[in-house]
């Protein structure tokens, strides 16, 4: 069961009552998802590109999605985005958050017509923009596709310490194009030996508010 959840910024979020967590920041929802992934993540990365592709570990209720969609929209920038999600909400929980309010109205209504499509097979939102979610473990997921960027927006380690094992990260990892970008809220000493160890240079930034630091890794060149 997950509840309608008002965090610190105005924004809500969603607490899932099984695995006893949040789905973002109570410090605030939207401030996080575009301090972590948009700002630190999608505008790092996407700088002077034509064309990003995204991998999100955890699409949940899409705002990293609908940020990122608004942004690359509005700067020409051609979206391919897959995320990855073990259990799906449905389209009616994720019109109860209200995020509507935070994208324009052609944004809401692209991402959420085409939702429920998405988890079966990729869809053209607009001629640039592609949204895929795989209804899956990220532990069974598998792809030859290497990508500019993963998101990595798993529950904490407190609370779903398989999503932060060493294998795990690797297998994150070893989705990324050379060159290409992991970035996620979280950082521990763990996390940043499992990250330098597939050869990644790692960068702890400020973290959204409430949190002191988070972590951006860029893979090697090869
Ligand atoms: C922190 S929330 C993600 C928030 C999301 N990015 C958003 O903007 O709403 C974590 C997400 O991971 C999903 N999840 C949990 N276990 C998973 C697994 N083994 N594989 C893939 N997704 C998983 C949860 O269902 C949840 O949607």
């Amino acid at each position: 069961m997950n509840i309608i959840t008002l965090t610190a910024d105005g924004s809500n979020t969603l607490y899932n009552e099984t695995i006893g967590e949040h789905y973002h920041s109570k410090h605030g929802a939207l401030q996080e998802s575009k301090h972590v992934f948009i700002e630190a993540g999608l505008k790092f990365t996407a700088a002077d590109q034509a064309e990003i592709s995204v991998l999100e570990v955890g699409f949940g209720t899409g705002l990293n999605f609908i940020l990122s969609f608004e942004y690359c929209e509005a700067n020409n920038i051609n979206l391919h985005y897959t995320s990855i999600e073990a259990f799906p909400l449905t389209s009616e929980v994720i019109e109860q958050t209200a995020y509507s309010a935070y994208v324009p109205e052609v944004i809401w209504s692209d991402f959420i017509t085409n939702y429920n499509n998405a988890l079966k097979a990729a869809q053209k939102l607009t001629p640039h923009c592609t949204l895929e979610i795989r209804h899956t473990t990220f532990a069974e997921y598998q792809n030859e596709q290497k990508f500019d960027i993963i998101y990595y927006d798993a529950f904490s380690v407190q609370h779903q310490p398989e999503m932060w094992s060493d294998e795990i990260i690797a297998h994150a990892c070893s989705f990324l194009k050379p060159g290409g970008t992991f970035v996620t809220y979280a950082i521990t000493g763990k996390l940043k030996r499992a990250v330098k160890a597939c050869g990644f240079t790692i960068e702890k930034l400020p973290g959204a508010p409430g949190k002191r630091e988070m972590l951006r890794a860029i893979k090697a060149e090869v």
